[in-house]
C-alpha cells in the first residue's frame, strides 16, 4: 500500500478499497531485515516449525541489527502450539547480578541514570542463548546448530544499511572509549557506510560454538571470557551469576477482545498488562465507528493507555520478587471502574502534569519478529539489549555485544529512565532481579485459530504500537500493511503529553489540543512486525517501513 494512499484512507476513517500487503500461502516471517526473515524461512524450509524458524530469526536480526538485539542481550517469547491448542511463554529477560541492589547505582544519594547505560555496570545476565536454545529443544523440529547457521554466515559479513548507521550516529561520541566496537562500527575512525561489509569473525565462532553447545555460554570458555573481559573492564558480573542463570515459562497474560481471545507478555514486562488494561477499557466503546485516526479515536486511545501506565509506575516490577495485583489490574471489573474516569477531556490527575522526561528515544535496541508455519503454529518473539548498541562494551574474544538492560529498573523512585519511564520499589534493583519490561510480544485467536501475531520494538512505544496496530486489523479492517505503517500517537501518563508522529494530521492536533491535550510532534518511534492469517488461510505479512524490514514467506 503506497503511503498517500495509506494517509488518505486514515484520514478517512476507513480501510482502502485495495490492500496489498505481501501473502503467503503456507507460512510467514516477520521481521526487522530482509535477509533475517529469509533465514527464518530456511529454517521452515529444512522441516523447522515456527519455533525455529523464530529462533534462527531471531538469532540473524541479532547480528544484522546490533544495536537492536543479539546473544548478549533478553527476551520473551510468546508461542501457539496449534496441535495441543495451548500457549507456551518463555520469559529470557536478563537479570541483576548478585553484587548489585537498591543503592547500587546512587552517588552522593542521587541515581547515576549513566551507570545503567553505557560501561560494564550496565550489563545484566544475558538470557538469549538460554531462551532460544530451551525453545528449540522443546518445541522446535531441528536441531540448535541449525537454527544458529544463518546467524553465523551473517556475522563473516553483511552489508551495512541504513537504520545501523542511523543508530551509529547516535553513539559515535561515545565509541572511543569502547574500541572493540569502534574498530567494528567506524573503522579506520569513520562511521561505516552504506553497503560498506561489516565482518565480525569472533561472534561467527561463538555462534558456531553455541549452535553445539549453547549451555557454554552459561558455564565453560564462552562464560569465563565474558566474566573475565567485564572484570577487567570494571564490572560485578561473576561466573555464578551465569551459571545460576535460568528460563522462566510463565502463563500467559489473557484477555478477550471483541469475542478474540488475546495473549500477551505477563510480568516482568508491564507491555501485556497496559495493553490488557487498555484492551478491556476500549470494549466500552464501539472503537470502529470513531474511525481509524480520526481525533475521536486519538483523544480515546490516549485516555486509555494513561491509566495503564499510570499502573506500571505504581505497582509493576518483577513479579518473582514483589507483590503484582496482575489479576485485579488485567480484570474487566477494574476497567469498568475505570471507565467511569474515561470522558471527552483529557483525566485531571494531582500528579499529571508535573512533567518529567522528554520524549523516548527511537525504537531504540530492541527487535520483534513475528512467524506462523503451514501447521498454523505462532511466534511472537520480542528481544533487546535495551538502548542502541546496549552497554556498548564487547565480551573479549567472544564478539558478544553485552545489554546495558540494568537501566530498566527504576533507580531511584520517580527518577525516569532512558524512555522517560519513572517506577518505585516494585521495580527497583535486586540482586537475581529482572527488570520491567515493556516487550509486548501478542498472539490473537479466532475460534482457536491464529489471527494475528504482532509485537513492536521502541521502549513503552512498544505497547502503543502494539495496540495501535492490533486495533486497525480488528476494529478499523485495515490490511495489515495499512495497519502497521499508519502514524501513531504515544502518550505514557508521564511525561504528561501526547505524542505524534509527523504524519498525524494537523486537523486531529488541533482538536486533541482543543480537548486540553499536550500535543508533541515526536519522530517515529516504534517498530512493529506483524503477521495475520486471513479467512482463506492466507498469511499476510508486514514489517514496519520505519526501518526498513522485510517480511518473506512460501
Ligand atoms: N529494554 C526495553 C524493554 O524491555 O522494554
Amino acid at each position: 500500500m503506497r503511503p498517500l494512499l495509506v494517509l488518505c484512507a486514515l484520514v478517512l476513517g476507513r480501510a482502502p478499497a485495495v490492500a496489498s500487503p505481501p501473502s503467503f500461502p503456507h507460512a510467514a516471517v516477520a521481521s526487522d531485515h530482509p535477509l533475517a526473515s529469509a533465514a527464518g524461512v530456511e529454517a521452515l524450509r529444512r522441516g523447522g516449525n515456527a519455533i525455529d524458524a523464530a529462533c534462527a530469526t531471531a538469532l540473524a536480526v541479532g547480528v544484522l541489527h546490533p544495536q537492536s538485539a543479539g546473544i548478549g542481550g533478553g527476551g520473551f517469547l510468546v508461542a501457539w502450539i496449534a496441535r495441543e491448542k495451548r500457549f507456551v511463554v518463555l520469559d529470557f529477560r536478563e537479570k541483576a547480578p548478585r553484587a548489585v541492589g537498591r543503592d547500587f547505582y546512587l552517588r552522593g544519594g542521587k541515581a547515576d541514570p549513566r551507570l545503567a547505560q553505557v560501561g560494564p555496570l550496565a550489563v545484566g545476565v544475558p538470557g538469549e542463548v538460554a531462551g532460544l536454545s530451551r525453545a528449540v529443544k522443546e518445541l522446535g523440529k531441528l536441531d540448535f546448530a541449525r537454527c544458529t547457521e544463518a546467524a553465523a554466515r551473517l556475522a563473516e559479513g553483511f552489508p551495512a544499511h541504513a537504520p545501523l548507521l542511523r543508530a551509529i550516529e547516535g553513539v559515535k561520541g561515545e565509541l572511543p572509549k569502547y574500541p572493540a566496537l569502534g574498530g567494528i562500527l567506524m573503522p579506520q575512525g569513520k562511521p561505516l557506510a552504506e553497503g560498506q561489509i561489516v565482518r565480525r569473525p569472533e561472534l561467527a565462532r561463538t555462534l558456531r560454538v553455541l549452535g553445539k553447545d549453547p549451555q557454554s555460554f552459561y558455564r565453560g570458555a564462552i562464560a569465563k571470557e565474558i566474566v573475565r573481559s567485564l572484570r577487567e573492564a570494571g564490572g560485578v558480573l561473576t561466573e555464578e551469576d551465569l551459571a545460576s542463570y535460568t528460563v522462566k515459562v510463565r502463563a500467559p497474560l489473557e484477555t478477550r477482545y471483541r469475542g478474540r481471545r488475546i495473549a500477551t507478555m505477563p510480568p516482568p514486562s508491564s507491555g501485556g498488562i497496559v495493553l490488557t488494561e487498555a484492551l478491556n477499557l476500549l470494549e466500552h466503546e464501539r472503537v470502529g465507528a470513531l474511525g481509524a485516526g480520526s481525533e475521536a479515536f486519538m483523544h480515546l486511545y490516549a485516555e486509555v493507555l494513561k491509566h495503564g501506565f499510570a499502573d506500571r509506575a505504581r505497582h509493576l516490577g518483577d513479579a518473582d520478587f514483589v507483590s503484582v495485583p496482575v489479576a485485579r489490574l488485567a480484570s474487566p471489573a477494574y476497567a469498568d471502574e475505570l471507565w467511569r474516569r474515561v470522558g471527552p477531556k483529557p483525566i485531571a490527575h494531582e500528579r499529571y502534569g508535573s512533567g518529567q522526561g522528554g520524549a523516548p528515544p527511537r525504537d531504540g535496541g530492541t527487535t520483534h519478529l513475528s512467524v506462523v508455519d503451514a501447521e498454523g503454529n505462532a511466534v511472537a518473539l520480542t528481544s533487546t539489549v535495551n538502548l542502541y548498541f546496549g552497554s556498548l562494551v564487547i565480551a573479549g574474544s567472544t564478539g558478544i555485544l553485552l545489554n546495558d538492560q540494568m537501566d530498566d529498573f527504576s533507580l531511584q523512585p520517580g527518577v525516569p529512565n532512558a524512555f522517560g519511564l519513572v517506577g518505585n520499589a516494585q521495580n527497583a534493583v535486586a540482586p537475581g532481579k529482572r527488570p520491567l519490561s515493556s516487550m509486548s510480544p501478542t498472539i490473537v485467536l479466532e475460534n482457536d485459530r491464529v489471527r494475528l501475531v504482532v509485537g513492536a520494538a521502541g521502549g513503552p512505544r512498544i505497547i502503543t504500537a502494539t495496540l495501535q496496530t492490533l486495533l486497525g486489523v480488528l476494529d478499523f479492517g485495515l490490511a495489515l500493511d495499512v495497519a502497521v505503517a499508519a502514524p501513531r500517537l504515544h502518550a505514557q501518563w508521564m511525561p504528561p503529553v501526547v505524542f505524534v508522529e509527523k504524519e498525524v494530521p494537523q486537523a486531529v492536533r488541533t482538536g486533541l489540543a482543543a480537548r486540553g491535550h499536550e500535543v508533541v510532534e515526536a519522530p517515529p518511534g516504534a517498530v512493529v512486525n506483524a503477521v495475520a492469517v486471513e479467512p482463506g488461510g492466507a498469511r499476510t505479512a508486514a514489517s514496519d517501513p520505519r526501518k526498513n524490514g522485510a517480511p518473506a514467506g512460501y
